[in-house]
């Protein structure tokens, strides 16, 4: 649970949230997590006992949502493990050490997990097999690679041979996302990956939970400004000088086996697909954290979901070809939203809570940088009154609260870096 700096994270209010709803009188049950980005709601109620359902278009919140929620255990790599190159690798005891030491202090500092959840589900040495595939992964040669392995150096950074791109001003220039060893060594990895995966020597969640590896450490690791939409085009910044090294994520293991399950529907499709229509929603609590401004969050992050797809993209060199703007994104892959678009928003999120009969709607916004207050110097309350008038009239309610309740936190996502002001992260409930 890393992601940081994603758009619209809920990662600071999961508290607030949690004390939201138990005011309204819910402490468990099901909590449909509709447009979950980063799965940090989802896996905050994961943790806290309830059965969760995940949801988001964008295909690396899929690959997240099944490591981090529908995956309930340590993965034990066994076929991989026992029955591959890998039983003449020398795993090294020091890196071991260093590796657990990391992922302790990073459990123990996030508000996620309770206090003792490391030792409560020994960690320590439940988590060996996967440091010890991630060390492989780590330590791989990087000499003489094949086309596919050379694909992220190709055409993600300035010494690649099929990087060059052309802005819309008609700017020329390269792609410049990654250091030339840390293109190379994500390449490999990701074609061994796909190998394991296609010989069946390593399971779907095994597969889903090494991609969730890769895509928490190239979030910090490339030479981005938070986005995938642009990369830093004059210089390497440090942290993608750094050496790119893969660590495990941090398995969120519930001893009670509860319902998780993950989609990658369009939200408003949703209730329409037969596994969800199987669920009994009409206990539940639909939490809709929808985007609040014309930032599309697949041209935003097409990088991973790249990497989300990787192993299921037949001839990715054919694939990558297709790259297209100064991003070098496939269009193929691309998700236009609807509540992108100003004049969009308020029918798709009406009919959204229209169509799925949750019996708690729960719904996330600010003030600043939405659709009706963006570019102006003052917060606006036009966004606030949209969403209250959906309540008011979207058939069944018998109960909204008139007012938005309000949680305050500091805004990560300021440009300017140095001040980081507080603002006010508003929810609104209604209920049939
Ligand atoms: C504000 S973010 C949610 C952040 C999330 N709560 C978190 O804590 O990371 C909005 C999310 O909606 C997703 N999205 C946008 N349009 C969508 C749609 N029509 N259906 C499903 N997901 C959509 C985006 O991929 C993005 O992850």
């Amino acid at each position: 649970m890393y992601m940081d700096k994603y758009i619209g994270n809920k990662k600071v209010i999961v508290d607030g949230i949690k004390e939201f709803l138990e005011e309204k009188g819910i402490s468990d049950g099901l909590i449909i997590d509709v447009f979950a980005g980063t799965t940090n709601v989802s896996q905050y109620f994961k943790q806290r006992g309830f059965d969760v359902i995940s949801n988001d278009v964008n295909e690396f919140s899929y690959v997240l949502g099944k490591a981090y929620l529908e995956n309930n255990e340590f993965p034990s790599f066994e076929k991989l493990i026992n029955e591959s190159e890998f039983s003449s690798f020398v795993v090294s005891e020091e890196d071991l050490n260093k590796d657990k030491l990391y992922i302790q202090r990073k459990i123990e500092a996030d508000k996620i997990f309770e206090e003792g959840y490391y030792q409560k589900i020994n960690f320590d040495q439940n988590i060996e097999p996967l440091l010890k595939v991630l060390q492989y992964l780590n330590r791989i040669s990087l000499e003489n690679l094949s086309e596919e392995e050379a694909l992220f150096f190709d055409y993600y950074t300035v010494w690649g041979s099929q990087s060059t791109y052309k802005s819309a001003r008609g700017t020329i220039g390269k792609r410049n996302y990654f250091s030339e060893e840390n293109a190379k060594k994500l390449g490999k990895s990701l074609c061994l990956i796909k190998k394991w995966a296609n010989s069946n020597l390593i399971t779907d969640l095994e597969k889903y939970i090494l991609l969730a590896c890769i895509i928490e450490e190239v979030t910090l690791n490339a030479n981005v400004n938070g986005t995938f939409h642009d990369f830093n085009r004059s210089k390497l910044y440090p942290n993608a000088e750094a050496k790119l090294y893969f660590k495990p994520i941090m398995f969120n293991i519930f001893d009670e086996e509860k319902k998780y399950i993950v989609f990658r529907e369009d939200a408003n499709e949703l209730y329409k697909k037969n596994e969800f229509q199987n669920i009994d929603i009409s206990e539940s609590v639909l939490y809709i954290d929808p985007p609040y401004n014309f930032r599309q969050y697949s041209a935003y992050y097409h990088m991973l979901n790249f990497i989300a797809k990787y192993c299921d993209i037949d001839d990715l060199l054919k694939y990558a070809a297709e790259f297209k703007f100064v991003r070098g994104q496939n269009m193929d892959d691309n998700f236009n939203s609807r509540y992108c678009y100003k004049d969009k928003f308020v029918r798709a999120l009406t009919e959204l809570i229209d169509d799925t009969k949750s019996r708690h709607v729960l719904i996330s916004y600010y003030d600043e940088n939405n659709h009706w207050s963006h570019g102006k110097k003052e917060a606006s309350f036009e966004g606030r009154d949209a969403i209250i008038n959906i309540l008011k009239n979207v058939e069944g309610f018998s109960y909204y609260d008139k007012d938005p309740s309000t949680i305050k936190r500091k805004n990560y996502q300021s440009q300017s870096g140095g001040h980081k002001k507080m603002i006010d992260e508003l929810l609104f409930y209604a209920r049939r």
